[in-house]
């Protein structure tokens, strides 16, 4: 089977950017901008990308570049020994494919709903009791919500149609449709919002430096968070987009440029949220709304900003829900295509037997997350997923990389295609200051985890939804990698 190329460059590009712009980009990192020191926090931002967001995506950037696979094959080449973390990522790509799926649904329900509001006046009620249905605990069920049954099953589908045309005519398409649609989207959604009043007040909240936070390690650890979420990065994501580029593509400035429009988009975003918080606070007379991340921020604050704008509220909410769901879906597909892509190497099965067989599967399991206890599963496997396995497939990957491997070769590669040429700066990000900040945040992690259960949930719930599912990932992706190689020659390739 000939390996499919994208078309074009901005093809890449775009579909790069695509992923990397998510939910995370619209209702994360407002909020860790606004609760870290504002403008100091951007600093620490800043510095993180610098030294580990970019230096990561030019080392995943160059690794599918060169060995031309899925993550499990291009680490399986690397060395024999290392295609565990390929499947390792692969597996938390399979999670959060499961439930990101779901956050899209409930963004397609809502923007049906902006139309006419219909979400009433008390929001928060509303999304809670109404539309989940919520239960009491994550092991109470109480029966599927129709809806978002309905909108789950189209999230798939739309998924399954696009994965199923390829790279240039599914993935490529998508992205050099929708991703500039969401930018001019959002730009609208910023300009609306500046001209709120008291948009001054949110964005003073947001960007006014305190600059003290510089010395607090969780805002360092929350920094270096956000730039893995946003840029996909150790999640195999990255290394299997890169290896549908052609021979001769640029690496380092794809990189740069994948970076650098995640960050503006990010902070697009944080201006058009924070003017809307700013607004909410001057209606009310200085109360800033409680809820300024996550799914409440979505589903519940912004639709209560969206019923008291003065005109064009229905228009500003449909297209505040529109570009949810481009953002997520775009991300969707690329986390879909990871899976998708380790197992047609595994397996040497085309393209449509596997997108079928998985998003069907994937499909089933998400609906698991239509029930009364969705959204609290949802928060918990999130939680683990974020705080242990990213990081842990990060850690590994820069160590093993940086320190057993010849990273020097790997320079070179990036150096003899890309216009860009990095120096040892990127050996020290990669061996040095991204392995230690990655360390310290499993170090952290662990810990606060173990002084204070997330969230208040039970321990039995903590147990079996989230320290179980990591043990069980680590168990099946162990089995994953001792699953013989249907063609052997695919190791042939390029080596
Ligand atoms: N980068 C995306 C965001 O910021 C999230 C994402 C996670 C995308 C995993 C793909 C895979 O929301």
């Amino acid at each position: 089977m000939k390996k499919e190329e994208w078309k074009n460059r901005y093809g890449f590009l775009l579909a790069a950017i695509g992923s990397a712009v998510g939910l995370g980009n619209i209702w994360r990192f407002p909020y860790l901008t606004y609760d870290n020191g504002g403008g100091a926090f951007l600093l620490l931002y800043f510095f993180a990308l610098i030294t580990a967001g970019i230096p990561i995506l030019i080392l995943e950037f160059t690794i599918g570049h060169k060995y031309k696979g899925s993550a499990p094959l291009v680490f399986a080449k690397i060395n024999k020994k290392w295609e565990f973390i390929g499947w390792w990522q692969i597996l938390i790509s399979v999670v959060i494919s499961i439930y990101y799926s779901v956050v899209i649904a409930w963004a397609v329900n809502y923007f049906l709903f902006a139309f006419n509001l219909s979400w009433g006046s008390d929001t928060v009620n509303f999304f809670l009791n109404n539309f989940l249905k919520i239960s009491g605990s994550p092991f109470e069920l109480n029966g599927m919500r129709y809806n978002v049954t309905l909108s789950i099953i189209c999230v798939w589908l739309f998924s399954y149609i696009i994965l199923n045309s390829g790279i240039r005519r599914g993935i490529e398409f998508v992205n050099k449709f929708l991703m500039p649609t969401l930018f001019i989207i959002m730009i609208i959604i910023v300009i609306r919002g500046i001209f709120l009043p008291g948009s001054s007040i949110g964005l003073n909240l947001l960007f006014t430096p305190d600059f003290s936070k510089i010395f607090d390690g969780s805002a360092w650890v929350d920094a270096y968070g956000q730039v893995f979420f946003s840029l996909s990065v150790a999640f195999a994501i990255m290394i299997t987009y890169s290896s549908y580029l052609p021979k001769n593509a640029d690496i380092t400035n794809n990189a740069f440029i994948t970076g650098l429009m995640d960050c503006g988009f990010s902070l697009l975003a944080a201006t058009a949220v924070f003017s809307v918080v700013g607004f909410m606070a001057f209606k009310s007379g200085g109360v800033i709304p409680e809820n300024l991340s996550g799914v409440f921020l979505a589903f519940a604050t912004i639709p209560e900003a969206i019923n008291q704008m003065p005109y064009l509220a229905a228009l500003i909410g449909v297209l505040f829900f529109l570009a949810i769901i481009f953002a997520g879906f775009t991300s969707e597909i690329s986390i879909i295509e990871t899976v998708i892509s380790a197992f047609m190497d595994k397996l040497h099965r085309p393209r449509k037997i596997i997108t079928s067989i998985y998003c069907t599967i994937g499909c089933m399991i998400s609906l698991i997350f239509t029930t009364g206890a969705g959204l609290l599963i949802l928060d918990i496997v999130d939680h683990f997923i974020n705080n242990f396995g990213i990081v842990l497939s990060g850690f590994f990957e820069v160590l093993l990389l940086g320190w057993f491997f010849n990273i020097t070769m790997l320079k070179k590669h990036a150096n003899a295609v890309s216009d860009i040429k990095i120096g040892i700066w990127w050996d020290g990000f990669i061996k040095y200051i991204t392995p230690l900040i990655l360390f310290m945040t499993l170090c952290l992690n662990f810990y606060s985890d173990i002084v204070k259960p997330y969230g208040g949930y039970s321990i039995n719930a903590l147990l079996y939804l989230g320290w179980c599912v990591v043990a069980f990932l680590i168990i099946l992706a162990y089995l994953l990698t001792r699953l013989n190689w249907y063609n052997k020659d695919i190791f042939k390739e390029l080596l």
